[in-house]
């Protein structure tokens, strides 16, 4: 069964949702348990991951429903422990979906390995001989990782870049073409590999050897456009919250702080898929913002607007992320995770990153211009509140709904109400 409409979804318990999972996806019992107490990431698996290990941390799981991208359905994991991020995404997913769904696409899986080259003799005949040993360049990078490069992949091109002011460098770029890897490794060992090459061309001395995190040969852009009436709703008016939500990322468009804030919105979701897939998360966030500063002042990620009761948003940014390889091999629970998504390139999971990023910033935006953050947050946040106090099962409901009614959603409450609960009557 395919599609990523799951009606009722947020209503059944786990193991409903699980004996869902096993009919739409075929998983296996096998699979299911992976999903379960943090999956098989045994403290002896994780002690091979990093140094001092002490134990495992686990995060929810939740899934972002009813993803329409290039007329293919996704649904998406996303690990998170933020109240309200799947179910305002799996909202927004679900109008934009009503109107089409979202447009994506993504740039070749081409990333930056840079050499620093410093105390060059002469600069520029060192940028010159770069320039001219392109070739030579290429195939030392390319020797590094011979199967990278019989596989269409590899390094492909070089640029040099040379710096004057305030600090006198030449700097290397490899493009190396990282496929369906999100290609760190790769791309490190063959900015040390050629690294000997180049101070023998420049006679200069090599510095630092490293990938750049402004991926930005490997963008991906997601966009929709819908009717303004899809957005009514909770007494507003489609046309009013449309307007809110440009006004929103007007906002966005000219203030750095307010900026910084809608894109954490954009990443809360964009994230939320990197972890469930294995990929590095910080190595995203540190592209997407240099990349919203690229221009000289951070701005929004996103942009939107609206004309003739249309409803336009559109997303662009750099999206270094991998199917193979990194720790999607390492983390059991990632294998199930994937074969939920069903992406079948790292551009397309880009793609459907970008769709995620897009509809997360939709729903914070059309909060935030309607009845506030608060409401909606407060309500699942009160939950979190009823957990820390001690409830459990249905109480943690019961305790929640009482906090909210009561518009008083703090600890001391939360347990006040637990014990009158928990009173035999
Ligand atoms: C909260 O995690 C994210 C928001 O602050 C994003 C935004 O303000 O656009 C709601």
């Amino acid at each position: 069964m395919s599609g990523s409409r799951i009606p009722g979804f947020y209503r059944l318990d786990v193991a409903g949702r699980h004996a869902e999972l096993k009919q739409r996806y075929g998983l296996d019992e096998a699979d299911l348990q992976r999903l379960l107490d943090g999956g098989t990431l045994t403290v002896e698996r994780a002690d091979k991951m990093v140094e001092n290990c002490i134990g495992v941390f686990g995060l929810p799981i939740g899934l972002g429903l009813n993803f329409l991208v290039n007329g293919r359905d996704f649904v998406v994991p996303m690990v998170v422990e933020e109240p309200s991020v799947v179910a305002a995404v799996s909202n927004m997913a679900r109008v934009v979906r009503d109107g089409g769904g979202f447009q994506a696409e993504a740039d070749p899986s081409i990333m930056i390995g840079q050499v620093q080259i410093v105390d060059s003799p002469d600069p520029a005949a060192a940028v010159a001989a770069l320039e001219a040993n392109r070739g030579h360049l290429l195939a030392r990078a390319n020797a590094v990782h011979p199967n990278m490069a019989a596989r269409g992949g590899g390094a492909k091109d070089v640029e040099v870049r040379r710096f004057d002011d305030p600090f006198a460098m030449i700097v290397l770029h490899l493009l190396i073409d990282c496929s369906d890897a999100m290609g760190a490794n790769a791309i490190n060992a063959m900015a040390e590999g050629v690294a000997p090459l180049v101070e023998e061309l420049t006679g200069g001395r090599v510095c630092l050897r490293i990938l750049s995190n402004l991926a930005d040969r490997r963008c991906a852009r997601a966009s929709f456009a819908i009717p303004e009436t899809l957005l009514a709703g909770n007494g507003f008016e489609g046309a009013e919250v449309c307007d809110g939500i440009v006004q929103a990322w007007r906002f966005a468009a000219v203030d750095p702080y307010r900026a910084a804030t809608h894109n954490k919105g954009v990443m809360n979701g964009i994230d939320a898929v990197a972890i469930a897939t294995g990929n590095d998360w910080r190595a995203i966030e540190a592209g997407a913002h240099a990349f919203a500063a690229r221009g000289g002042r951070y701005t929004s990620l996103t942009k939107w607007s609206r004309a003739d009761g249309v409803l336009r948003g559109s997303i662009e940014l750099p999206l270094a992320v991998g199917t193979v390889g990194g720790s999607t091999a390492v983390h059991p629970t990632i294998a199930v995770l994937r074969k939920i998504l069903d992406v079948t390139s790292s551009a397309e999971l880009a793609m459907v990153m970008a769709a995620v990023g897009l509809a997360q910033n939709m729903a914070a935006l059309r909060a935030l211009a309607t009845e506030g953050i608060q409401r909606g947050h407060m309500t699942l946040h009160a939950r979190s509140v009823a957990l820390a106090a001690g409830a459990e099962g249905a109480l943690v409901d019961e305790v929640a709904r009482a906090m909210v009614e009561r518009g008083e959603i703090k600890l001391p409450a939360a347990q006040a109400l637990l014990k009158q609960l928990r009173k035999p009557s």
